[in-house]
């Protein structure tokens, strides 16, 4: 059913000529469904600081897609398991913190930091359970610089073959990745479908238009504002304006003066986001997951170099709230237009959406050879 209106061929031919996905792409829960299974349950997923991850027994639980999973540090370094009982399937682990075991709180199945069950209430007095048996099934986890990402294909690239390059990027342009410290961290939900959210972070087409406090600071002009794809990662580079750099604005912006002169915005593909902004060292990082066709939730945390001043860590969460606040209104109301199912398809401006049509043409390539399972 997925591609019974058009093939993948004529998709991606359409995405030649500018020629978008069907509206219904991003409402129909069905697609979503096979986006889960095909896209999210073999990328990669962003779940933690690493330095959260740093003694035994520490763990951080997070999503694969719609899969929970726990990362928790044992004698033989960091493990990731399925974060679902064997029994019930209740979630077992909540939130970050320390344990000795994971034990799950509805009927006390406890499994060791290896993932192997080691009691079960009762067992013995029923029916033998093989305890063996029923560990955790695994993840695969594996760090990038100071972040903790995990997957569930075991088989699955290196995660620096898949980003590496984000690193050095962001080495070239003064973050320092290794010293980056873990500063706050926020959830939120929004009412759009992720493709529509992650298509509006992959163009500043819409900045001059939608973000004049951003395009105040960051030259967005489209003879200098930089959009490239390479593999899995799609970035754009942006530098701080001189006049932003003096305070010469109309609106209120941070204090942009400092090591780093060029904001940068990562997408690791399919749903992990990297953000940089000029000025004392920082990054955000957010990951977004399908909720429904029709929302996404997700979280960001924001990172700092050491020794960050407080009042500019606060200034630049607002400034980048201000700006998320500013694409949920976009989205929201794209989400609306893509309901009503007309215009049936949109037309890209390629020259400056080039982004947004790759980022199409790897959904397409991904569903492609699923139609019929
Ligand atoms: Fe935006």
């Amino acid at each position: 059913m997925l591609f019974s209106e058009e093939t993948p061929d004529e998709l991606l031919a359409d995405l030649d000529r500018g020629i978008s996905l069907p509206a219904h792409w991003y409402t129909d829960s069905k697609i979503t469904e096979q986006e889960l299974a095909h896209i999210f349950r073999s990328s990669w997923h962003y779940v933690g600081p690493a330095a959260q991850l740093a003694n035994r027994g520490d763990y951080v639980t997070g999503q694969a897609g719609r899969v929970p999973v726990v990362v928790v540090r044992n004698d033989q370094g960091l493990s990731a398991f399925i974060n679902v009982c064997r029994h019930r399937r209740h979630i077992i682990m909540k939130g970050r913190g320390q344990a000795t075991s994971l034990q799950c709180p509805y009927h006390a199945w406890t499994y060791d930091l290896q993932g192997g069950l080691k009691r079960a209430p009762r067992a013995a007095a029923g029916p033998e359970l093989r305890l063996e048996e029923l560990g955790l099934l695994p993840a695969r986890v594996e760090t990038l610089g100071p972040f903790v990402f995990v997957t569930l294909d075991l088989q699955a690239r290196p995660l620096a073959d898949c980003y590496g390059s984000v690193l050095q990027q962001l080495a070239k342009t003064g973050v320092r990745p290794g010293e980056l410290e873990c500063h706050s961290r926020e959830e939120w939900r929004f009412e759009a479908n992720w493709k529509t959210m992650i298509e509006n972070y992959l163009e500043c087409y819409h900045c001059p238009v939608a973000h004049p406090g951003f395009s105040a600071a960051i030259d967005v002009r489209p003879d200098r504002y930089k959009l490239h794809a390479d593999g899995l990662v799609f970035s754009q580079a942006g530098e701080v304006r001189p006049s932003a750099l003096e305070g010469k604005t109309r609106l209120p912006l941070y204090d942009l003066v400092g090591e780093i002169k060029e904001s940068q915005y990562y997408l690791l593909w399919p749903n992990t986001t990297i953000n940089v902004n000029p000025g004392f060292p920082n990054l955000s990082i957010d990951v977004w997951i399908p909720d429904g066709a029709n929302a996404t939730k997700g979280f960001s945390e924001q990172y700092f170099a050491p020794g960050v001043d407080a009042q500019f860590a606060r200034d630049l969460i607002a400034f980048n709230k201000q700006v998320a606040h500013e694409d949920e209104t976009l989205t929201d109301s794209v989400q609306r237009g893509l309901l009503g199912g007309l215009p049936g398809r949109g037309q890209f401006l390629v020259s400056s959406e080039h982004l947004v049509v790759g980022f199409q043409r790897m959904v397409v390539e991904a569903l492609r050879d699923t139609k019929g399972r």
